[in-house]
Protein backbone atom coordinates (compact mmCIF):
# COMPACT_ATOMS: atom_id res chain seq x y z
CA UNK A 1 0.00 0.00 0.00
CA UNK A 2 3.24 2.35 0.20
CA UNK A 3 2.73 3.57 -3.44
CA UNK A 4 -1.03 4.37 -2.98
CA UNK A 5 -1.53 7.83 -1.92
CA UNK A 6 -4.27 8.68 1.11
CA UNK A 7 -5.04 5.08 0.94
CA UNK A 8 -7.70 4.34 3.82
CA UNK A 9 -7.58 1.01 5.97
CA UNK A 10 -11.00 0.70 7.98
CA UNK A 11 -9.86 -1.06 11.13
CA UNK A 12 -12.11 -1.35 14.70
CA UNK A 13 -12.28 1.34 17.02
CA UNK A 14 -10.72 -1.42 19.60
CA UNK A 15 -7.60 -3.05 19.35
CA UNK A 16 -3.81 -3.41 20.44
CA UNK A 17 -2.08 -0.70 19.25
CA UNK A 18 0.13 -2.45 16.12
CA UNK A 19 -2.50 -3.10 14.09
CA UNK A 20 -3.20 0.73 13.53
CA UNK A 21 0.59 0.81 13.43
CA UNK A 22 1.18 -0.84 10.92
CA UNK A 23 -1.22 0.99 9.06
CA UNK A 24 0.52 4.21 9.57
CA UNK A 25 3.56 3.00 8.85
CA UNK A 26 2.75 2.03 5.31
CA UNK A 27 1.48 5.84 5.04
CA UNK A 28 -2.09 4.62 5.20
CA UNK A 29 -5.00 6.82 6.87
CA UNK A 30 -6.66 4.17 9.69
CA UNK A 31 -10.48 5.05 9.71
CA UNK A 32 -11.76 3.80 12.78
CA UNK A 33 -15.10 1.67 12.84
CA UNK A 34 -18.23 1.07 15.56
CA UNK A 35 -17.31 -2.12 17.52
CA UNK A 36 -20.21 -4.51 18.79
CA UNK A 37 -21.01 -3.96 22.24
CA UNK A 38 -20.57 -8.29 23.00
CA UNK A 39 -17.15 -9.17 21.01
CA UNK A 40 -15.54 -5.42 20.89
CA UNK A 41 -15.39 -6.55 17.08
CA UNK A 42 -16.21 -4.71 13.86
CA UNK A 43 -19.61 -3.52 13.78
CA UNK A 44 -20.70 -4.56 9.91
CA UNK A 45 -23.38 -1.65 9.69
CA UNK A 46 -20.29 0.72 10.50
CA UNK A 47 -17.92 -0.93 8.44
CA UNK A 48 -20.04 -0.23 5.19
CA UNK A 49 -21.11 3.17 6.08
CA UNK A 50 -17.33 4.06 6.65
CA UNK A 51 -16.10 3.08 3.51
CA UNK A 52 -15.32 5.74 0.70
CA UNK A 53 -13.52 5.32 -2.71
CA UNK A 54 -9.79 5.72 -1.30
CA UNK A 55 -10.58 2.49 1.22
CA UNK A 56 -8.43 -0.10 0.07
CA UNK A 57 -8.06 -2.55 2.96
CA UNK A 58 -10.07 -3.74 6.41
CA UNK A 59 -8.26 -4.63 9.20
CA UNK A 60 -9.89 -7.22 10.85
CA UNK A 61 -9.41 -8.20 14.50
CA UNK A 62 -10.97 -11.50 16.26
CA UNK A 63 -10.70 -9.46 19.65
CA UNK A 64 -10.16 -11.73 22.96
CA UNK A 65 -10.62 -14.52 20.47
CA UNK A 66 -14.07 -13.97 19.82
CA UNK A 67 -14.98 -14.48 16.09
CA UNK A 68 -15.58 -10.94 14.01
CA UNK A 69 -18.56 -11.48 12.11
CA UNK A 70 -16.59 -12.69 8.86
CA UNK A 71 -19.29 -13.54 6.48
CA UNK A 72 -20.63 -10.09 6.59
CA UNK A 73 -17.57 -8.95 6.44
CA UNK A 74 -16.18 -10.77 3.52
CA UNK A 75 -19.16 -9.67 1.87
CA UNK A 76 -18.74 -6.14 2.57
CA UNK A 77 -14.55 -6.93 1.10
CA UNK A 78 -16.18 -8.31 -1.70
CA UNK A 79 -18.75 -5.65 -2.71
CA UNK A 80 -16.28 -3.06 -2.41
CA UNK A 81 -13.25 -4.64 -3.86
CA UNK A 82 -11.40 -4.65 -0.77
CA UNK A 83 -7.99 -6.64 0.60
CA UNK A 84 -8.47 -8.23 4.24
CA UNK A 85 -6.12 -7.88 6.13
CA UNK A 86 -6.57 -10.34 9.12
CA UNK A 87 -4.86 -9.58 12.39
CA UNK A 88 -5.50 -12.84 14.30
CA UNK A 89 -2.58 -12.40 16.84
CA UNK A 90 -5.68 -12.77 19.69
CA UNK A 91 -7.77 -15.80 17.76
CA UNK A 92 -4.97 -18.89 18.08
CA UNK A 93 -6.87 -21.69 18.13
CA UNK A 94 -10.32 -19.75 17.93
CA UNK A 95 -12.92 -21.08 14.99
CA UNK A 96 -15.41 -19.91 13.11
CA UNK A 97 -17.97 -22.11 11.37
CA UNK A 98 -15.85 -24.99 11.97
CA UNK A 99 -12.50 -22.70 10.05
CA UNK A 100 -9.62 -21.72 11.80
CA UNK A 101 -9.58 -18.11 11.90
CA UNK A 102 -6.21 -17.70 11.08
CA UNK A 103 -6.84 -18.55 7.87
CA UNK A 104 -10.43 -16.41 7.38
CA UNK A 105 -8.92 -13.89 5.50
CA UNK A 106 -8.62 -14.48 1.10
CA UNK A 107 -5.18 -12.28 1.53
CA UNK A 108 -3.27 -11.93 3.76
CA UNK A 109 -2.95 -12.21 7.85
CA UNK A 110 -0.68 -11.30 11.14
CA UNK A 111 1.48 -14.07 12.69
CA UNK A 112 -0.64 -15.42 16.03
CA UNK A 113 1.41 -13.42 18.77
CA UNK A 114 1.35 -13.03 22.70
CA UNK A 115 -1.92 -11.76 23.66
CA UNK A 116 -3.56 -15.18 22.46
CA UNK A 117 -7.47 -16.36 22.72
CA UNK A 118 -6.97 -17.49 26.21
CA UNK A 119 -6.37 -13.70 27.59
CA UNK A 120 -3.12 -13.85 28.87
CA UNK A 121 0.00 -11.66 27.54
C1 LIG B 1 -4.54 -7.59 18.11
C2 LIG B 1 -3.04 -7.70 18.12
N1 LIG B 1 -2.36 -7.43 17.00
C3 LIG B 1 -1.02 -7.53 16.95
C4 LIG B 1 -0.28 -7.91 18.06
C5 LIG B 1 1.20 -8.04 17.93
O1 LIG B 1 1.81 -6.86 18.26
P1 LIG B 1 3.42 -6.72 18.16
O2 LIG B 1 3.87 -7.54 16.99
O3 LIG B 1 3.61 -5.25 17.97
O4 LIG B 1 3.96 -7.22 19.46
C6 LIG B 1 -0.94 -8.19 19.25
C7 LIG B 1 -0.17 -8.62 20.44
O5 LIG B 1 -0.64 -8.77 21.52
C8 LIG B 1 -2.34 -8.08 19.29
O6 LIG B 1 -3.03 -8.34 20.42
Amino acid sequence: MRSIPRAEVLVPSFTFASSVNVILFERATPVFVDIEPDTYNLNPNDLERKVTPRTKAIMVVDVFGHPAEWDEILRIAEKYNLKVIDDSCEALGAEYKSHALRVMSPSFRIKAHKRKANGKS
